[in-house]
């Protein structure tokens, strides 16, 4: 957290091309979801509770296992409202370290926060997630949305009426392409000017095994660097902080799959999930 307080001054204007100080402030922007307007727009999406915890997302409803993504919730978005944020990406070194599951957590969590609105958007194209982690089979893909194929209206979809969902059915083969396309910062814009969500989420692939990842941390203000427990290697995780971090804030660093706090994760957070 210390990189925050370093972090306050280059904040939004660091980010190439990028007019900032245009996008709703997250405190700005804290008005009561409508019923009314583009959110109701969207075709309304209700999850099967029980897919949901098979996939591990406990965050839908208070619940002793949701405590420590709620607990991580509140601390992303306080952080990000104190530093007027409101893009945050998830990444992580190398695949498989929960990035999907801590950001639908996230997602689920703020959603719970009736004055909030979200959106989760999975922009790892390569291999997406979310979509299988909620029982969802979207009809088209990320890349459709960010060309201009099918209009965001047409393709996300809205839980409770302040959670959007910007998923892809299927893969697409070399994103990069498309990610550091001028007209995918533009969708990003009209997205946050045409929704004004508090919290935008995307759930990133790992940056140490392809480019796509870094194409999208130009376009976000923040960013969680996941570690899995056991697995990520210390100087994997090193590397991709530092490369994280050279493109946008770091948020934290989120060690995830952490056994040995199941125990004081009954009372207590620990700082892991
Ligand atoms: N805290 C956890 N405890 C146990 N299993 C977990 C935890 N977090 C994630 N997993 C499991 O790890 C696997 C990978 O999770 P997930 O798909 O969220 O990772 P990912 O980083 O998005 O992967 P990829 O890089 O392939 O997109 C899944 O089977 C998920 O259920
Ligand atoms: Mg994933």
């Amino acid at each position: 957290m210390e990189k925050l307080q370093k972090a306050l001054q280059k904040a939004r204007e660091s980010r190439e091309g990028q007019a900032l100080d245009a996008r709703p402030a997250v405190t700005a922007a804290r008005a009561p979801v409508s019923t009314e307007g583009p959110w109701a727009e969207l075709a309304p999406f209700t999850p099967d509770p029980a897919v949901l915890h098979r996939h591990r997302i406990f965050s839908y409803i208070a619940q002793k296992e949701a405590a420590p993504f709620d607990v991580l919730r509140t601390k992303v978005f306080l952080a990000m409202r104190q530093n007027g944020w409101t893009r945050l990406a998830i990444t992580s070194p190398e695949q498989g370290c929960g990035k999907s599951t801590v950001a639908c957590n996230l997602a689920f969590g703020l959603s719970r926060q009736t004055q909030t609105r979200t959106m989760l958007l999975d922009l790892d194209m390569r291999r997406p997630g979310v979509a299988a982690l909620l029982g969802c089979r979207p009809q088209h893909n990320m890349r459709d949305m960010l060309t201009g194929q099918v209009s965001p209206q047409d393709h996300m979809l809205c839980v409770n009426g302040n959670l959007a969902l910007a998923m892809s059915g299927g893969s697409t083969a070399d994103p990069t392409d498309i990610l550091t396309a001028r007209q995918t910062g533009e969708v990003l814009d009209t997205l946050q000017a045409r929704y004004a969500p508090h919290v935008m989420i995307f759930d990133l692939g790992p940056m140490l095994q392809t480019d796509d990842a870094r194409a999208v941390l130009k376009y976000v203000d923040c960013a969680l660097v996941l570690a899995k427990a056991e697995q990520t290697r210390a100087s994997h995780l090193d590397t991709c902080e530092r490369e994280v971090g050279q493109l946008t804030n770091v948020l934290g660093v989120v060690l995830n799959d952490c056994r040995h706090v199941e125990a004081e994760a009954d009372y207590y957070y620990q700082g892991e999930v």
